[in-house]
């Protein structure tokens, strides 16, 4: 049976980087990497130095996205090693001035998406395996100014330690990264191209790398980086009013 990969949200960012180090994994076969850019995708997979990278273009927000990875799943019926559950997208604004039709897609990707690809790859986890959900330092308490966006994440947050408990007994890990600013298209796309990376953003290879690093310790959440441990330490210390208030004033952009 072939050994795989899945990384969703694989044509940037985080999620390349999780499929670039997933490849070099010589105990797997394929690394199957999904997003809507298929140049980027493919560029991904030309690249690949290891296992193949397979790339396959699809908009996880629709539910035809999410039918195509379960019907490639049933077609197959591999033995998947590793789900990264990536694709996501955030956005800046208070929620007054957001449009409806992008806080609901952002929804879609953030939440349903991810729930039904984890719920439809289930059955092809066996012990030893298991998932990465990519949450967000922004999902330990609400923000001002990114209400939905935090909302959707403190879902994921959630999710994973829920899940990371309920399949400990079948062998399975989950890990749950939490990540702050991180040095990919992330912020462009949340800001609508107003503003890229912010000034210490970390290099998404060194926390993809981390990140594997803890799902192959079993640990149950990741941050890639000790000052986010502490950040999350403190805005679940501090109360969730407490940090709306100082996300409205300080994270506004
Ligand atoms: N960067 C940060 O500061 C940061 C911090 C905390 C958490 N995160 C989380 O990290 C994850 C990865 O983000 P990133 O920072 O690597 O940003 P990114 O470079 O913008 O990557 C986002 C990925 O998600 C994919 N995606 C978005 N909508 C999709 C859709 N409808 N269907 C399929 N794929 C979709 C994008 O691919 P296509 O556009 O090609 O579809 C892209 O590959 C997200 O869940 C984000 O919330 C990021």
């Amino acid at each position: 049976m072939k050994k795989i990969a899945i990384v969703t949200g694989a044509s940037s960012g985080l999620g390349a980087e999780f499929s670039r180090l997933l490849s070099e994994d010589s105990g797997l076969d394929e690394v199957w990497a999904f997003a809507r850019r298929r140049d980027n995708l493919d560029r991904l997979a030309a690249a690949a130095k290891g296992a193949r990278i397979r790339p396959l273009a699809a908009d996880l927000a629709s539910p035809e996205g999410v039918e195509s990875l379960r019907s490639l799943l049933e077609l197959e019926r591999p033995d998947l090693r590793v789900l990264v559950l990536n694709a996501g997208r955030g956005s800046y604004g208070p929620f007054s001035d957001t449009a409806k039709d992008g806080i609901l897609d952002m929804i879609d990707i953030n939440v349903r998406s991810l729930t039904e690809t984890a719920k439809d790859a289930l059955p092809y986890l066996a012990a030893g395996s298991g998932m990465v959900l990519v949450a967000s330092l922004a999902g330990m308490g609400p923000l001002g100014g990114r209400a939905v966006y935090a909302a959707t994440k403190a879902y994921v947050l959630s999710l994973g330690v829920a899940l990371a408990a309920e399949l400990r007994q079948r062998g399975i890990r989950v890990t749950t990264l939490c990540p702050g600013p991180v040095a990919t298209e992330f912020a462009a796309v949340a800001s609508g191209g107003r503003v890229g990376p912010q000034d210490g953003s970390a290099s998404p290879e060194r926390i993809a790398r981390r990140c594997l690093e803890d799902f192959a310790a079993g640990k149950v959440l990741s941050y890639g980086r000790l000052g986010w441990r502490l950040t999350a330490a403190l805005m679940r210390l501090s109360g969730g009013y407490a940090t709306a208030r100082f996300s409205l004033k300080h994270l506004m952009r």
